[in-house]
């Protein structure tokens, strides 16, 4: 995968028509370059691995992580608008005229409907999943949406894609990490090893400090995968199937042990905020799902992308749907879910759910280190795609130089390797989950979005462009796919828009300041 996003930066910039913001790669040139005999990539993954692949990056922390917290809700001690849910806010506004009635609200909690939630996401991004699909099969190129954009919608929406994708790599990892960190806790701890609770929890909790002054484990991992990165070790496609047979081995492990003990009354009430609960559960587990898009970043090594992509983007929706939607209905039967509301029940759930119900250690043992490899392969993965995005972005003009050295000796563009490490590690170290899931969740559905319309431009604009697949009704689909990425937002905090305009903002700021000016096409225009 490492070398994938090469050719690009050896393409001579097309001319650009009109204003540099809109100005556009050529799709042909880029397929060409992607064909030539020199940077052409082996096609070896066919169907299933290019499920597994999907299914490795899929399946991180998240199901372990935040099932719990997602139907446990959140009571915010302080009442702030900051904490109340845009969907709230604005049907407040609606009926009322006024904001005072969602003050209190915090996060309803979704109890064990949190199963239809994994079921209305799944839905959701299945939408999206036919969206992506299409242009991956109509560019096959490496990169996913940064380049489909730099290639259908032109410079500007690349920046914006490629800087809102940080929050998809960098931020979703920084919630891998804390979780691998939990995980890793408590299974020491139920080995009897004790790590200090000052070295091994988030340093910022729900809006205060706890204390604590670094969580070690979960800086530790990144740091020993950004070594890896640098030196050039990665995941080729049958250890990640490996990986992928270990994770499931654990989630199904984990069906059969916690389905014994799991005690029906615990799914009562099943619904206890109706939907609003579930929407805001999904809002939350939409975060477990991240990850399927990447298969179309593998699209220049696939056999037959334009038959393969889209089934390994659906096959991994539909295996992991299924898994995720086992786990939680076992999960909400073992506990009532108001248990899971703070602290190890809230920041590792299966593990405490299975300590506290005694379950057998070994059979512990086998879930809680599978699903920790799980996660390190999930951590690979971002962190080596994230690094690659900087890349082609540096290749393209619109990040430093910087980001685009490649090591001497190992070949691999180790200055972001390592920028990517320290940006996911130190904030792993400081933060808890529930802020950086919420911030990945709203960057990821923005991406979604900006793909979903990027068909049906790209449907009007490029109509004789061959397809390999082509989404059914356009523009229906890709508008429910819209439509439904938006509801999800909505069930996201008003803090977490607000962090991701600022967000966006600093990043059009940076464009403006800095990346338009040394982007390929500027360069051009000057000569
Ligand atoms: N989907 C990935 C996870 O759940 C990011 O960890």
């Amino acid at each position: 995968m490492a070398e994938t996003t090469t050719k690009e930066a050896k393409q001579p910039p097309a001319a650009p028509q009109g204003s540099q913001l809109l100005a556009k790669k050529s799709i042909d040139k880029l397929i060409a370059e992607a064909e030539h005999p020199e940077h052409r990539l082996k096609k070896t993954l066919g169907p299933w691995s290019l499920t597994a692949l999907g299914i490795g990056a899929i399946i991180g922390s998240g199901i372990f992580v935040l099932t719990g917290t997602a139907a446990a809700g959140e009571n915010f001690t302080v009442p702030s608008i900051l904490h109340a849910q845009v969907m709230d806010l604005l049907i407040g506004l609606v009926r009322h005229g006024n904001t005072s009635s969602v003050l209190m609200h915090g996060r309803p909690a979704a109890g064990p409907a949190i199963a239809l939630s994994f079921l209305l996401v799944a839905f959701a991004c299945s939408f999206a999943g036919l969206c992506y699909a299409e242009l991956a099969s109509m560019i096959p190129i490496a990169g996913s949406a940064y380049t489909y954009s730099y290639a259908t919608l032109g410079e500007i929406f690349a920046w914006i894609i490629g800087w809102d994708l940080i929050l998809e790599y960098v931020v979703s990892n920084v919630v891998v990490a804390i979780g691998f960190g939990a995980y890793t806790k408590a299974q020491l701890a139920s080995f009897g090893v004790n790590l200090p609770d000052r070295w091994s929890t988030p340093v910022w909790d729900a809006g205060h400090w706890t204390g604590a002054y670094f969580n070690i484990p979960a800086f530790l991992i990144v740091f020993i995968l950004t070594v890896l990165l640098v030196r050039g070790v990665r995941e080729s496609a049958e250890a990640n199937n490996v990986m992928v047979a270990i994770k499931i081995g654990a989630i199904l492990t984990f069906l059969v042990i916690g389905g014994m003990l799991v005690h029906p009354g615990n799914w009562k009430p099943f619904a206890p905020s109706g939907f609003a609960g579930v929407v805001s559960g999904g809002a939350i587990v939409f975060f477990t799902y991240i990850g399927f898009d990447s298969v179309s970043t593998a699209a220049e090594e696939a056999k037959n992308p334009q038959r393969d992509l889209p089934i390994g983007i659906i096959g991994s929706l539909i295996v992991c749907t299924i898994l995720y939607v086992g786990v939680s209905i076992v999960l909400l039967g073992m506990m009532k879910y108001p248990a899971f509301t703070s602290g190890e029940a809230a920041q590792a759930p299966v593990a405490y759910a299975l300590q506290h119900l005694a379950a057998n250690k070994w059979s512990q043992a086998v879930i809680i280190i599978g699903a920790l490899m799980g996660m390190i392969s999930s951590l690979l993965v971002f962190q080596y795609g994230q690094a690659r995005i900087w890349y082609a972005m540096s290749r393209d003009g619109l990040f430093p130089k910087l980001f685009s050295a490649v090591h001497k000796k190992f070949k691999t563009p180790h200055w972001s390797t390592w920028i990517a490490g320290f940006a996911v590690g130190i904030p792993a170290g400081i933060f808890a989950v529930s802020e950086a899931a919420d911030l990945s969740n709203i960057g990821t559905l923005f991406a979604f979005l900006l793909v979903s319309l990027g068909v049906i431009v790209l449907r009007r604009t490029q109509p004789e462009r061959k397809r390999g697949f082509k989404v059914p009704f356009v523009p229906w689909f890709p508008l429910i796919s819209v439509v439904l990425c938006v509801g999800l937002m909505s069930g996201l905090l008003v803090i977490t828009w607000l962090r991701f305009f600022i967000w966006l903002g600093i990043g059009l700021v940076i464009y403006f300041f800095y990346s338009r000016h040394h982007s390929e096409f500027a360069t051009s225009n000057r000569v």
